[in-house]
Parts: C-alpha cells; structure tokens; sequence
C-alpha cells in the first residue's frame, strides 16, 4: 500500500506560477508597525504573567529543558514531528522514547502511559494543526504518575479545547508567534511548574532579522492586494538587493529544519510588540475557522483533510490536504499561485522510515493549504478551484 505513495524527491520547490494567489503566511502591513495601545487584553499566553519571550519556539523548548533539568532524563515523544522541536530537547542532553501517532494524527493516551516508567521525567504532546491532542487525560495521568506534561503549540496559537486555550494544560508550553501572525519573528515559553520563575530576558536580534522578513511579508502583501503592479514592484526590489549585493548580514532565519546552539539566547525582536499589538484575536481565529468551513464544504469529497470536523474553539493552522500523489499536486498548486507546502515530508534521523509507519504515511501524504486570516471568501474560492484541478490533473 505504501508503494501506491509517491514519493517526494530531496530539495525538489515547484515554483509559484505568474501571480501570487494565496500566500502560506498572513502578510503584514504597515499600519500594524504604528505603537498603540492593544485593542483588548491580548488573549492567553500573551498575557500570561509566566510567558517568556524569545526568537523562536525552539529556544523556548531548550530552556525549558535546561530549567527543568532534563538531561540524562527520559521524554516520552511523539513519533511524527517536524524536527527542530526534537533537536532542541536532544541538545539540551535528554533522552526520548517515542511512542506512535496514528494516521489521523491521534495520540491514543494508552500508548503514552504504558510507556511511562521510572526513568520517564516528562511527557511531549504536540497539538498538530491547531487540533487538541488528549491534552485533559495525558495532564491527568501525568499529574498521577508524578511526570511533567509539555505541550508544543507551535502550530496551536489561540486554539482552545472547548473554552480554555491549548496550552494551559500542562507544567508548560511553547507557542510559535510567526506561523499565525505576521511577525517576522517571536514565540513564547509559558511555565506554571515552577510557577514564578523569571527566566533571563533574550538577546536583541540584530535589525537584518527583523527588517528583511518585515519588508518581505509587506511585500508579499503588495503583490497579493495589486496583482501585476505589486508582483513588478516585488521583483524589482529583490533585482534591486541582488545588484547591490545587499546582504542580511547575520540575518537569523525562522522556519528552519536544524537547531543552532548559537542562537539559544536570541530574544524576540522588539518590533513584534506593535504588531503583536495591533492584531484583532477574535476575529484571526474567526476567519480561520470560517476559511477553514469553507474549504471543508468545497473540498471534502474531493481532497479531504486530516481532520473532518472543526471542534468548537479550534483556530486552525492550516487545511490538512491528503494525497498520495504529494508531489505532483504541490507542483500544480504553485503553478496556481497557491503557497502550498509540503508538510514534515522528511523524516529524522532519530525515526527513519519503518519504524512508525503511520507517521511515515503522515509524511508521506499531508499538503498544507493556508486558510489564514488575510484570506478572503473570494479567494478561499480560487484556492478551492485550484485544488479542485490539482486533484484532477493528477488522477
Ligand atoms: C511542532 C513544532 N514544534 C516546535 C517548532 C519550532 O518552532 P520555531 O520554528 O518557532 O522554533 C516547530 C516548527 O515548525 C514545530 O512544527
């Protein structure tokens, strides 16, 4: 069976095709750089008076190991991750042992706590997508067998589980601030074991990892509201910054696949305070779940996603596209001038393929379709069509 999937080769980006249709990240705009007071309390953890600010969730994830003392300890760890998020916690020395996670991205709670034994000091539960992970029985468990429960919200910024906020389950929990919002960088580290603890303010990004993913995203942005005159302008810039050899000297990458101990300290950049400010929380998590419907509704038939339902209090990340012709069907989104990606497609060294094979199915099928906040019913629609073609160009 697993044959039938196709396989995707190694470093292999289909290009976006003419113009820019739909982008995978919300673009920023300039308005949202002007200081102001926050339209409300900004929603959990933002607020949270334990939440600690740092360049990217990876150096929350290796501090909190640091903090809590995890190296020589064992961490249980699900067998489909992205990657980075691992590496954090095997740099800061702890051990892990995984356990599996089905192809629907579940975890069943039995397979955690049968995995739980003397050595075991900390459980990992990553929420995939926005989707709540069985975070009310792994605290519970948890709480009973003396371990400490991490919860990766990495891609679960401002999703809850019914009412309360993913991540407040937990002795911890790390969010990425950059997959949902339009900060160039930024993710948060949020601890209530132990409760009132000040972890040392991070290091000061240097102004080339700030501006240049700042100029890039308002960029984009021009391009996505003007068309061809937005798409000249963008081209025209990055000619501009090629001619004059213009460098982003030091410029620390987010996104990346490998942790860098070097840049463990790097706090967030003090810019995405303003933009952190500007941003209208209910309505993100609103035209989330409304795009999210509505490619639900066009698409299920035809391309359906991971997760069929949209629980109450869910703000999804993405739609969870599944295909085992993978490669192909991103290749012919792009050309549609869809940012589709190709998610976690590569294993780690730590689980090659055969050892999960539900993970590996996972990786070898899912496709992230945007459904974020900048994306409106008319475009959700030209998503739709194209995914609609895609599907049928490669049978
Ligand atoms: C599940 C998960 N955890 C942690 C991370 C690390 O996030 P960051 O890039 O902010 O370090 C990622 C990155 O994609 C992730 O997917």
């Amino acid at each position: 069976m697993e044959a039938l999937v196709e396989p995707i080769q190694e470093g292999r980006e289909s290009p976006i095709g003419r113009r820019l249709v739909a982008s995978a990240l919300p673009t920023l705009s300039p308005a949202m750089l002007v200081p102001r007071r926050p339209r409300a309390r900004p929603p959990f953890p933002l607020s949270d008076p334990s939440a600690h600010f740092v360049y990217f969730a990876r150096n929350g994830i290796y501090a909190l190991a640091r903090l809590w003392g995890l190296a020589g300890k064992e961490v249980l760890f699900p067998s489909y991750f992205h990657g980075v998020e691992l590496d954090a916690l095997l740099e800061a020395g702890a051990r892990v042992r995984f356990y599996p996670v089905d192809r629907r991205m579940q975890v069943d709670p039995r397979e955690v706590v049968q995995r739980i034994g003397k050595e075991t000091a900390a459980v990992y539960l990553i929420h995939y997508v926005g989707f709540p992970g069985p975070v009310e029985e792994l605290a519970a468990i948890c709480e009973e067998r003396g371990v400490r429960l991490i919860e990766d919200c990495a891609l679960a910024l401002l999703s809850c589980l019914g009412e309360r906020p993913l991540g407040s389950f937990g002795h911890a929990a790390v969010f990425c601030l950059y997959k949902t919002l339009p900060t160039p960088n930024g993710g948060v580290l949020v601890l209530r074991h132990p409760p009132a603890i000040r972890l040392p303010e991070g290091e000061r990004p240097n102004l080339a990892s700030t501006v240049g993913p700042m100029l890039a995203s308002m960029l984009q942005r021009l391009e996505l509201r003007t068309g061809h005159l937005g798409r000249a302008i963008r081209r025209g810039v990055r000619a501009l910054g090629a001619a004059v050899r213009w460098r982003a000297a030091g410029h620390v990458p987010t996104g990346t696949p490998s942790f860098d101990r070097s840049q463990v300290r790097l706090g967030m950049s003090p810019t995405c305070r303003s933009i952190l400010d500007a941003q209208d929380y209910a309505r993100i998590v609103e035209r989330r779940r409304r795009s999210y419907f509505h490619l639900l509704g066009r698409l299920r038939s035809v391309a359906p996603p991971v997760f069929g339902e949209l629980p109450p209090g869910v703000c999804p990340l993405f739609y969870p596209l599944q295909t085992r012709q993978k490669a192909r069907v991103l290749e012919a989104l792009r050309a549609r001038g869809i940012e589709a990606i190709d998610f976690w497609g590569r294993p780690h060294r730590q689980v090659p393929w055969g050892t999960f094979p539900d993970s590996d199915h996972l990786r070898r099928t899912i496709v992230e379709i945007p459904c974020h906040q900048d994306l409106d019913p008319p475009t959700i629609d030209r998503i739709a069509d194209a995914v609609v073609e895609a599907m049928e160009e490669v049978g």
